[in-house]
C-alpha cells in the first residue's frame, strides 16, 4: 500500500492546554462581549483564531536563537538572514521589518502616492489599509471562480489577465506604482496562484512597464500547490519551484509569521538598488537600522533558519494535509466549506449553515461563537463585521460571503485535535435549526472595529 503522509518531525517540548466545561464558557464569552478576540488564551482549548505568528520553532531554529548576534549594525544574523534570502528567494537587496504589515508600510512610503491604483488579487485588508490610507486605489483582479465556494478551481487565487490589462490600459503607467500578487492569497480562503499565472502577470506587466510585488506571507504553501496542481512542476522541488515563483517578481514584501514559521518578523526583498535606497529611509525612521529593521538578531536567525525548514516537501505535505483533514471531515458531517480546501485555513460558509438568520445578525460571528460554546474553539469571523462600515455612508457593508475561519498554526496542533474540532462543528451544525437568533452591536470602534466590538446576543 502507499505510505500515508507523516509530520516529518517528532514532539520534543509539549505546553499545557486546558479543557473547560461549557457553563464556563458561556459565562467567559458574556464576559468577552461576545468577541472571541476578548477572550484570553487560557479560555481557549484549540486556537485557530490566526496561522500568524502561533506555529512552533524547531529545535534547530531555538538553537539559532541561541546564537544570535545582537549588535546594533552588521550583525552576523542579518547576513545570515540575507544569505537565506539570496539563496532560496533570489533577491539580491532586503530590509528587515518587524512584521508584514511594517514591509508595506515602508515599501509603500517609497512607492504610493495620492491618486495611485494599486492592482492585484483580493489584497489583504493591512496591504488594503496602507494604500488606502495614501490615498491611493487597490483594484481586486481576481478571477471570478473565487467568489464561488463551491467551485472546485485549482488557482482560485489567480489574476484575471483580461481584468488586469483593462487596468493597465485604463491609467497612465505613472498612476500604477506596482501589482501586487498575494501568494496564496488569504482573502479568497488561502487559495493559490498558478505559475503559468505569475508568469503571465509578469509578461502583462512587462509591457506596460509596471513593477510586480509579490505579498508571500504563504509563499511555500503556494510553492506546494504548484507542484501538486500544475503537471509541469511535479518533479520539481519546492525550492526550485519557489526560485522560479520569485523570479517574476521585482521585489516582495513578507510576514514572516507564516511561511518563515516565526513568532514575529518580516521583511522587504528586492532586486532595485534604488529603490532599496529610498525604501531605507523610511525603515530606518519606522523600524530601525536597515541591518535589524525591528527585529533582534537571534529572531533574525531563526527566520533564516525558518525559511529553509518551510521550503521542503514533507513538511508542506503534512502542513497542507492536516488543513485538509479538517476540510475532508467538515464535508463527511455535510458542514458546507469552501471548496478547494485552502492552504492555512478552512473556511466555513456561515449563511450555508444558519440559513434563518438575517444578515444584520452578523451570521458568521453568531457561528463562531457557537463553535467556541461547543468545544472551546476559537475561529474568526471573515464577514459583516470585519467589512465594516462604508466610510462615507456610514452603513454596514454586507459582504456576499459570511465565513468562519479555521486558520491552524503550523507544526502545533495533531491530528486528533483537528478531528476535535469537526466533531464540535459537527455538534454545531446537528443543532443549527435550534440557533434561531444572532448577536448586536453595543459597541464599536470607527474603523477596524472587529478587533474591540461588543456584543450582545438578540
Ligand atoms: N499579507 C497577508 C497575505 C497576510 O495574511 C497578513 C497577515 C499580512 C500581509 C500582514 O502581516 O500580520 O505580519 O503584519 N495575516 C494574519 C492572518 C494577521 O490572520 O491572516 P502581519
Amino acid at each position: 500500500m502507499k505510505l500515508p503522509y507523516a509530520e516529518p518531525f517528532k514532539i520534543k517540548m509539549v505546553e499545557q492546554i486546558t479543557r473547560s466545561t461549557k457553563e464556563q464558557r458561556l459565562q467567559w464569552i458574556k464576559d468577552a462581549k461576545y468577541n472571541l478576540f476578548n477572550l484570553k488564551s487560557s479560555q481557549v482549548f484549540v486556537d485557530l483564531l490566526t496561522d500568524s505568528g502561533t506555529g512552533a520553532m524547531s529545535d534547530k531554529q531555538w538553537s539559532e536563537m541561541m546564537i544570535g548576534d545582537e549588535s546594533y549594525a552588521g550583525a552576523t544574523s542579518y547576513y545570515k538572514m540575507k544569505n537565506a534570502i539570496k539563496n532560496i528567494l533570489g533577491f539580491e537587496y532586503f530590509l528587515p521589518t518587524h512584521q508584514g504589515r511594517a514591509a508595506e508600510n515602508v515599501l509603500f512610503s517609497a512607492l504610493i502616492k495620492e491618486g495611485d491604483i494599486v492592482p492585484g488579487n483580493s489584497h489583504f485588508d493591512t496591504t488594503k489599509g496602507h494604500i488606502e490610507f495614501r490615498k491611493a486605489k487597490a483594484v481586486d483582479c481576481t478571477i471570478d471562480e473565487a467568489f464561488d465556494t463551491s467551485i472546485e478551481h485549482p488557482f482560485k487565487g489567480n489574476l484575471d489577465l483580461v481584468k488586469l490589462e483593462n487596468i493597465l490600459k485604463k491609467y497612465p503607467k505613472e498612476q500604477i506604482p506596482l501589482i501586487i500578487v498575494t501568494v496564496t492569497c488569504n482573502s479568497s480562503g488561502g487559495q493559490p496562484v498558478s505559475m503559468q499565472n505569475l508568469k503571465d502577470v509578469k509578461q502583462l506587466a512587462e509591457k506596460y512597464e509596471i513593477p510586480v510585488f509579490y505579498d508571500s506571507a504563504r509563499f511555500a504553501e503556494n510553492a506546494y500547490f504548484i507542484k501538486i496542481r500544475e503537471e509541469a512542476y511535479k518533479n520539481k522541488t519546492i525550492k526550485e519551484i519557489v526560485a522560479e515563483m520569485f523570479s517574476y517578481a521585482d521585489g516582495m514584501t513578507m510576514s514572516s509569521k507564516k511561511d518563515a514559521i516565526v513568532n514575529m518578523g518580516g521583511f522587504i526583498a528586492l532586486r532595485s538598488e534604488k529603490l532599496f535606497k529610498e525604501a531605507s529611509v523610511y525603515n530606518i525612521m519606522f523600524e530601525g537600522f536597515i541591518t535589524y529593521g525591528g527585529m533582534s538578531g537571534r529572531d533574525m536567525n531563526a527566520l533564516a533558519q525558518g525559511l529553509d525548514e518551510a521550503t521542503e516537501f514533507y513538511y508542506l505535505e503534512s502542513r497542507i494535509e492536516q488543513v485538509a483533514l479538517l476540510g475532508k471531515r467538515c464535508v463527511e458531517y455535510g458542514i458546507p466549506v469552501q471548496h478547494p480546501f485552502g492552504g492555512h485555513a478552512i473556511f466555513i460558509d456561515a449563511k450555508k449553515v444558519l440559513p434563518q438568520l438575517a444578515k444584520e445578525e452578523y451570521i458568521a460571528q453568531t457561528l463562531a461563537i457557537e463553535l467556541y460554546i461547543e468545544g472551546g474553539i476559537r475561529g474568526v469571523e471573515i464577514g459583516t463585521i470585519l467589512a465594516d462600515r462604508d466610510p462615507e455612508t456610514r452603513e454596514n457593508r454586507y459582504p456576499a460571503l459570511e465565513l468562519v475561519r479555521l486558520a491552524i498554526p503550523r507544526r502545533t496542533y495533531t491530528n486528533n485535535h483537528i478531528e476535535y474540532v469537526a466533531a464540535a462543528m459537527k455538534n454545531v451544525f446537528d443543532r443549527r435549526n435550534e440557533i434561531t437568533k444572532g448577536v448586536k452591536i453595543l459597541y464599536e470602534a470607527p474603523i477596524m472595529r472587529h478587533f474591540t466590538v461588543e456584543l450582545e446576543k438578540i
